[in-house]
Formats: C-alpha cells, structure tokens, sequence
C-alpha cells in the first residue's frame, strides 16, 4: 500500500482496470429508510456508477442490519418473530433503494448463514491468536424483564442538571456524558423497573493489542484528515478492550463455545460486508479471496457517517488484520444531514421517510440536489427545501434537459432526425470534452458538488451557443435549413457530452437521453461527436419540480399529535408496522363493525389530517374523527355508507371526543379509502 498525503488513491495510471469493491453502512432493519440515509446510498452510488463508466470493475454491495436489542424489542412489541419483521424490512430498504436507483450489486443481511460462518470464524482465528480476553463485569439489569440493559433503555434524572428522563448515557439538556449508574431514579424503559447491577462474564476484543498496527495504518493514510485528528485524540486516550458479548436474550449470533453469550451486533455488522460480497461472489462467480485476502490487485472502500467512524477505522481494521484478513484500502466518512438549517424533525415535517418522498417527488431531483452539495469532507449536508426546487428547476430543467428540447424539435420534424454530417463549432465541443478530464477528477476525490459546477459552468457555454445562434429565428429564413441542422447537430452533441459526465448523478435520464440519442453513453468515447446518426424522437426527459408537491410531502411527513392521539387518527390499518400481532378468533369477535351512514362531514379547525363525521349507525348518531382528509373532500363522503367499529371506547382527542372508528384501506396520503358496502346494506345492519 502506497502511503499518499491524504488519503489513499487509486494507481495513478489511470488506464490500468482497477478491481474495487466499495460498501455502504448496512440500515438498521428496526426502521425505515429516511433522507438522512440517503445522503449515504446516493454519495457511495454515484461513484460506484462513476468508476463503472471509467471502465474499472466496480463491486457494490449492502446489507440489512439485522441483530440487537432494539430489533429483538420491536419485533416483541409487534408481536412477531424477529425473523419476520427483518423479512419484511428487508423487501421495505430493497424497495426504497431501488427507487432511489441505488444499483447495488447485491443486497443482503447479516442474518445470513455467510454472516454466521465469518464471524465465527473471524471470532476464533482472534480467540487463537489470544486477541480475546473474558473477565467478568457488573452491568444494568432490569429484573422483571431479566435482561441485561444496553445504556439507551435505562432512562432518570441527569445527575448534572438535574433533567427527568434521560437517557442513560447522556443528557439532552445539558449534554453532560455518563455512566447509567449515575442516573439519579433509574428506570428500565422496557418494564419501567428499577435496574439492579448484575456480575457476568464478558468476552473482550483486546483492540490495544493493536495499537502500534492502528497508528500505522492512520498515517498511510486510509482516512480523511479530520477522521486522523479523531484517531489520534483516541490513542492519546488509550485503546480500551472492546465488550464483543451480550448474554440472553438477545437476537444475534451465539458464540462458539460460549452458550447463552451472544456476538454484540457492531462486531457482526461489519462482517455483514464480506458475507453480502461473498453471496454476490458464490452467485456470479467471481473471486472472495482476491478482494478479501490481498491488498494488492484490489480495493476496498467503505463509505459511512461520522457517527460510527470509531467502528470503521479502529475495530474494523483491527478485527481484520487480526483474523488474518486484508484491511480497507479507505474509509470515506461523510456528514449528517440537516432539513432546512436544522435537525430532521417530526413536528416540522422533516423526517421525511423514502416512500414519502417519493410519492411526491422524483429520486434523481434529491441524487442531484445532493451531489451539488457533497464533498470529501465530513461536514453536514443542509437540504433547504427552496434552493433544492430552485437548483433543480434551473440547473438540470432549464440548462441541462433544455439544450435537448430546443434542438430536438428542429432535427425531428425538419431533418427526418438526421444530424449534420459536421460541426459548426468543434473547438466548443472539444472544450466540453477536455473538460472531462477534471470533472472525473473531482467525481473520483468525492468532489461531486465541484464536479458539478464544472458541468454546469459547461452548461451555460452550450446555452450561449443556442442563444447566439438562435435557430428558432434562422429557420424562418430561406436557405438557412443546412445551417439550423448544423447548429442543432452542435447542440445535441454538447447534450450528448454533458449527459454523460451526469451520467453517476442521474442514470434514469441518462438512460433516456441515451435512448433518445440512440446512442449509449460513453465516458471514453466523446471525443467522437455523433454525425451524420439518426437520433429518435425526443419525448420530454425530466419535469420541472413542484412547490406543491415538497408541501405535500411535508404535510405527509408532520407529527401533529400525541402518539396515542396519532395511533388513534391514522388506525392499525394505515401504521406502517409490517405485521400486526395475531390475535385469537374470540379477540376478533369481540369487534361490533356495523354499517354507517355518513349524515355528515366536516373540516376541523386546526387539524391537517382529520375530517370530523357524523355517522348513523340506524337511529343512533356517532361522532368519529378520521385521518383522511388527504383523500377525501367532505362533499365526497355524505350520504355515502361505509363500516365502522361501533363498541371502541370513546376517545378523548384534542379537538373532541371520538366515539368509534371508520375503516380505511391504503398505503396513506391522497391513497386511503373508506371502506364502502355499496350493495343494499342499511344503516346498523352488523358486519362479520
Ligand atoms: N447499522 C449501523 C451501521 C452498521 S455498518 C457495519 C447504522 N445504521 S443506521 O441505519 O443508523 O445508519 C446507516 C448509515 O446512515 C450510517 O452510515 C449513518 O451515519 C447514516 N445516517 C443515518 N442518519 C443520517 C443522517 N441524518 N444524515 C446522514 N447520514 C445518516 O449505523
Ligand atoms: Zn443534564
């Protein structure tokens, strides 16, 4: 491994086929994918699909996270097994990330058998080389749940400032750090017991045995500069043994030898990366060995948040080089994501899920919104709702898309789609293709939002050509056809060049333009501008995006209520738990659905979601209040008869009391429908 001055780089001779395989931080399978998240997928994805046009062979592979307390927790809570809702997870991230056009290679989970064999096996290789230390250590322990407490679920009073119910490791108040045992009035959230401590053995990674192998590897460097300041401050603070074992229950691994003790989810987690690749490697039959076992035909890259860098560049490395494996060729670490200047929230609006958005929205405007804000660096990324549909709407509509749609026309419906056999201005396309060369610079540093100014700097020179040449005007005059096709020609060909350097950011219409062009496109092959070709006929490539719709999907994305308030406004059938719990046939019996007619409905003041109904259940009026409003115009329901369960407790809401529920079908949103008898039934008839 060459030692570089910032970060390792790739072979300078840039004609050699690079071997890469590159990772992105496997998603917790407790939650869903969120913007945050995406600043991630979409950052790693561009230069995957970058280092696949220059040519090189590229690997992208991912995973669920699919161990640990808090996942065995919500399963529990759901009433499922915890396989269950990793399987349902697992198809919810895989939806998302396609729709967001991340192209992984493969998409796996560390609840796999691959998984199991690796950490095992990384596990004893670590046992045998003496890297594994046991001793037995006293920790929280909630008795009427009997199971050890990770910090996170132990909740009091900060013994700083005095603050109630916070968590156990930290305050949020005064942000003071501790120990759980210093809570002042500690409560389990899972019982709400008072923790007691507990002795048990504990299986230890000994990470200082690897100092001297850390500080190496720091300064060859592997990591950004400021990850290196980070590192440093830890080794100035000395390398503790890292904790690798929980005790039952947990949902993980168990360790060899070692019944009732499982593997702690961080040291399975990154394993989940070589078993992900070694799936994709027994399936498509390419080499494990060759990108895990030596560094030096191949190059390993893990992109990550700032938030678990400890994780990826001290005990990641360490646990490898310590089974006998190769280490990471870089680590790319990348800042957190702000909405609008601050912390993504729910009462704002601004913990907007993937789904959400792209009910609302297209995926390629958030790939090029945050490209034109990435950099190398670990400084957080702020998605300002304005500038985004502002940067979009001018940027990639109106200089990119643009240049297509004012020459397309010309050559389609004049030229039987045929450009000329020359350019008029070859020293302007060649200006556009000489500046490639630094564009695929910046793309390979992770430079994207430079990248993409050079793009757009190149942009505006093809519109000024346009503009100045004007051929909506030349081809009203006589004898200026050949000259429209040329000027045309010019146009279609500078798309043609800046399509492709766009090509990572936004494959969808790259692929489009390609079709459109008929032509793929070519990173290595623009030098050659397409004469005297025939193109296809040009169809509207990318639409401008709307203020309605960024509104829309906040609404969608708003908190308004207290969480029992929401349960009871959206209803089981619109949560977007995988699974409900089974239920015996006599809990189902005990519902009183009936037919209702619905005498009346009404906005209520001050309420987003809710419409307020007046039903008739056959001579006795209910008030009912239902979360769809984003479906239904009042007018749209009166007179209508739909099903209601009649015997729900009265609920007490904050704009009145709800006496029962109506019942709704449908992902949510605009897509939510009452349920609606429409054949001969009456008002109270019963439904079964
Ligand atoms: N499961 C661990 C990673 C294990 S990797 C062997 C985890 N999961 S996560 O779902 O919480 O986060 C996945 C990735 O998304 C992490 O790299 C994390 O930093 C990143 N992000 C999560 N929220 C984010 C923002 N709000 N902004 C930017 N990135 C964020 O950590
Ligand atoms: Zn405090």
């Amino acid at each position: 491994m060459r030692p570089t001055d910032s970060v390792a780089r790739q072979p300078l001779d840039m004609t050699t086929q690079r071997k890469i395989l590159v990772t992105s931080a496997l998603p917790y399978a407790n939650g869903p994918i969120h913007l945050g998240h995406l600043v991630e997928y979409i950052q790693t994805d561009i230069w995957a699909r970058f280092q696949r046009l220059q040519g090189h062979e590229c690997y992208y592979v991912c995973a669920d996270d699919a161990h640990g307390t808090p996942i065995m927790l919500r399963a529990r809570q759901d009433g499922i097994e915890p396989e269950q809702l990793i399987a349902a997870m697992h198809k919810e991230h895989e939806a998302d990330f396609a729709d967001f056009l991340i192209g992984f290679d493969n998409y796996h989970s560390t609840h796999s058998e691959e998984n199991r064999q690796f950490a095992n096996e990384i596990y004893l290789k670590l046992r045998e080389a003496d890297h594994i230390a046991t001793r037995k250590i006293s920790q929280s322990y909630d008795p009427e749940a009997e199971m050890f407490l990770p910090d996170r679920f132990i909740k009091g009073t900060c013994p700083k400032c005095g603050a109630e119910d916070q968590y156990g490791d930290n305050c949020e108040v005064c942000g003071s750090t501790y120990a759980p045992t210093d809570l002042i009035n500690p409560v389990s959230v899972i019982s709400g017991a008072a923790p007691v401590e507990r002795e048990s053995e504990q299986y230890f990674f000994k990470l200082s045995d690897f100092t001297e192998m850390l500080q190496k590897w720091l300064h060859q460097g592997h990591v950004q500069p400021e990850i290196a300041n980070k590192l440093n401050e830890w080794f100035e603070e000395g390398l503790q043994d890292w904790d690798i074992s929980r005790n039952a229950p947990y949902w993980g691994f168990e360790i060899p030898d070692a019944p009732g003790k499982y593997f702690y989810v961080w040291l399975d987690a990154p394993i989940g990366y070589m078993a992900s690749f070694k799936n994709l490697s027994d399936r498509i039959g390419i080499s494990f060995d060759e990108y895990w076992h030596s560094e030096s035909d191949t190059e390993l890259y893990h992109f990550i948040g700032k938030d678990i860098a400890r994780f990826h560049t001290l005990f990641w490395p360490a646990v490898l080089h310590g089974a006998g494996f190769r280490t990471p060729t870089a680590v790319y670490c990348h800042g957190f994501l702000t909405v609008n200047g601050q912390k993504m929230s729910k009462s704002r609006g601004t913990f907007i899920k993937a789904r959400t958005y792209l009910n609302n929205l297209n995926a390629e405007y958030l790939r090029y919104y945050y490209a034109a804000k990435l950099s190398s660096g670990v400084d957080d990324i702020d998605l300002n709702l304005d500038d985004f549909m502002q940067r979009v709407n001018s940027d990639v509509v109106g200089k990119v898309v643009n240049i297509a749609s004012r020459c397309a026309g010309f050559i389609n419906k004049r030229f039987d789609n045929q450009l000329s056999a020359s350019l008029p201005d070859p020293s302007l396309y060649r200006e556009l293709v000489d500046g490639g060369a630094s564009i695929a610079t910046e793309f390979e540093r992770r430079e994207y939002s430079k990248a993409v100014r050079e793009i757009m700097a190149l942009a505006d020179k093809a519109n000024v050509y346009i503009d100045e040449n004007k051929p909506w005007a030349l081809i009203k005059q006589p004898g200026k056809a050949a000259e429209v096709q040329a000027i045309c020609t010019q146009g279609i060909n500078m798309f043609r060049v800046l399509m492709t350097y766009l090509q990572p950011i936004l494959p969808q219409t790259a692929e489009k333009s390609a079709h459109f062009l008929n032509s793929a496109l070519a990173w290595t092959e623009l030098s050659e501008p397409l004469l005297s070709h025939a193109i296809n006929k040009f169809k509207p490539l990318m639409t401008r995006v709307e203020k309605s719709s960024i509104e829309t999907m906040i609404e969608q994305s708003t908190e308004h209520l207290e969480p029992e308030q929401k349960a009871a406004e959206t209803g089981g059938a619109l949560a977007d738990d995988p699974l409900a719990a089974e239920i015996a046939f006599e809990d189902f019996a005990k519902v009183d659905l009936r037919i209702a007619k619905i005498i009346k409905a009404e906005h209520v003041e001050g309420a987003n979601k809710l419409l307020q109904l007046t039903l008739d259940i056959g001579g006795e009026n209910r008030t009912v209040f239902a979360g769809i409003k984003s479906a239904y115009a009042p007018e749209m329901l009166e007179g209508r008869l739909t099903v209601m369960v009649a015997n729900l407790a009265p609920r007490k809401m904050r704009f009145g009391v709800s006496e029962g529920m109506v019942l709704a079908a449908g992902p949510g949103g605009e897509d939510v429908f009452i349920l609606s008898p429409d054949d001969g039934a009456q008002p109270g008839m019963r439904v079964k």
